[in-house]
Order: structure tokens, then C-alpha cells, then sequence
């Protein structure tokens, strides 16, 4: 689990390279946030199609609470995965994961090889629990976090609104990085194996 840049071979073959984002992408990523459809830009909290915001989310970036890493095809980007985390306060512990990924480049194992490496970035910066939120009829959302270990943990109930007004039940998708050590570090100690720095 070295540093970034990475080169990343997907399951159809196609190799993109992934990288943490830096000051100098914001205009490819305001390019590529206009190229994705309004329903799969909907759980994002900002309009990522306003340079303005996009320059507040991810300019001057502080790698501790905002890590974005960017996948990109040649030069082109087509798809971001962040990791935000609290700065202050009793949810700092908690690291809240969104992915967006391009339609084209969907179904070809890009979210799982993000969520590895932000999984890594959080076990890292001593972050105990991972979220990430969806409408309960994202079916693909639902299916990709759960093949990876996230449970459903809370539905709120018509908690947001589509494009068309339509209120939706939101789900709360939870990977418990703490249990998990555990259990592993449980599995080790059954198994009676000592581990020591040398
Ligand atoms: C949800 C999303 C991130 C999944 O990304 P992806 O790169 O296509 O996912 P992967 O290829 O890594 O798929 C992992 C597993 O998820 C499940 N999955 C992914 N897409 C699916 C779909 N359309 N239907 C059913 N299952 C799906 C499958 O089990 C898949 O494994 P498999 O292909 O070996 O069967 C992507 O579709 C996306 O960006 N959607 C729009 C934004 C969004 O909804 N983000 C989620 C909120 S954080």
C-alpha cells in the first residue's frame, strides 16, 4: 500500500491511474462534474457545476480532513473519491466516504479499488468508524458498499428529495474499522501467534 500515483489495470482491462487531488485539477474537475447527469450528482451537498463551489470544497486543500483521490484516464477525470473528516468536535472519529464515478467507467471494480485505498487512509489517520450515505433505491450504491463490508445501519425515513420533488428514504452505510481490527487482532490471539517489532 505505497503512496500515489498509482497505475490500476481494471477488470476490463483498461489501466487509469489514481492519484490524490491538487490545487491545480479544479478546472478538470469542474469539467467533469458537468459531464455527470444530475441523478448521480444528487447526494452531493454542493452544486458541483458552480465553479465557486467547487473552488471552496477543494481548493487549498487540507489533506487531514478533505482527501480526494482522482482517477483519471490519460489526462481526463473520470471519477473522485473523497474522504471527509470532522475537524473538531465528538465525530472526528468518523470518516464519511462519497464516490462518483463516470457511467462509462462504472462496473469495472473502480469503486471497490477507491474504497481499498481509503480504507487504508483511515485505519492510517485513526479514523474508528467509515459512512457513506445513499438513497435506499441506489440499488448499484448499496450492492458495491456491501460487497466491501458496509452494513445498512439507519434508514431515515422520506429524509431527502429527488429532482422531481419525490421524497426518498436515505440510507446510512456504516464499516465499523474498529470492530474490524479487533477481530482480527482476536483471530491472531486465538490462533496463539505473537507478533513483536523488531
Ligand atoms: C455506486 C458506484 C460508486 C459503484 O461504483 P463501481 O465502480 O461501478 O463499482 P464496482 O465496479 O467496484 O462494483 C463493486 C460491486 O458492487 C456491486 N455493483 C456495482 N454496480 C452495480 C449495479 N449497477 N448493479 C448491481 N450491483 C452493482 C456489484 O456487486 C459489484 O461487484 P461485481 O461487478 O463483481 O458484481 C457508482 O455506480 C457511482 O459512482 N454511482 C453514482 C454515485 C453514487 O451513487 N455514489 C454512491 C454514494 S457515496
Amino acid at each position: 500500500m505505497a503512496g500515489h500515483p498509482k497505475v490500476v489495470t481494471l477488470k476490463d482491462k483498461s489501466r487509469i491511474t489514481i492519484r490524490r487531488m491538487v490545487d491545480g485539477d479544479l478546472d478538470s474537475l469542474l469539467r467533469f462534474y458537468r459531464s455527470i447527469p444530475e441523478s448521480d450528482r444528487m447526494f452531493l451537498r454542493i452544486d458541483v457545476t458552480n465553479p465557486r463551489n467547487v473552488e471552496r470544497r477543494f481548493g487549498h486543500l487540507n489533506y487531514d480532513y478533505v482527501y480526494p483521490l482522482l482517477a483519471l484516464d490519460e489526462d481526463r477525470i473520470i471519477a473522485i473519491a473523497t474522504l471527509f473528516r470532522a475537524e473538531f468536535g465528538w465525530k472526528r472519529n468518523v470518516g464519511e466516504i462519497r464516490v462518483l464515478i463516470s457511467r462509462p467507467y462504472q462496473r469495472k471494480g473502480l469503486a471497490t479499488v477507491f474504497l481499498r485505498e481509503l480504507f487504508f487512509r483511515a485505519l492510517q489517520a485513526g479514523i474508528h468508524k467509515l459512512q457513506a450515505e445513499m438513497v435506499d433505491n441506489q440499488a448499484s450504491a448499496i450492492a458495491a458498499f456491501e460487497r466491501l463490508g458496509f452494513r445498512k445501519e439507519a434508514t431515515l425515513r422520506k429524509h431527502v428529495t429527488d429532482l422531481r420533488g419525490k421524497r426518498d428514504n436515505l440510507v446510512i452505510m456504516t464499516l465499523d474499522i474498529e470492530d474490524y481490527w479487533h477481530l482480527i487482532e482476536d483471530h491472531v490471539e486465538n490462533l496463539d501467534i505473537r507478533i513483536h517489532n523488531v
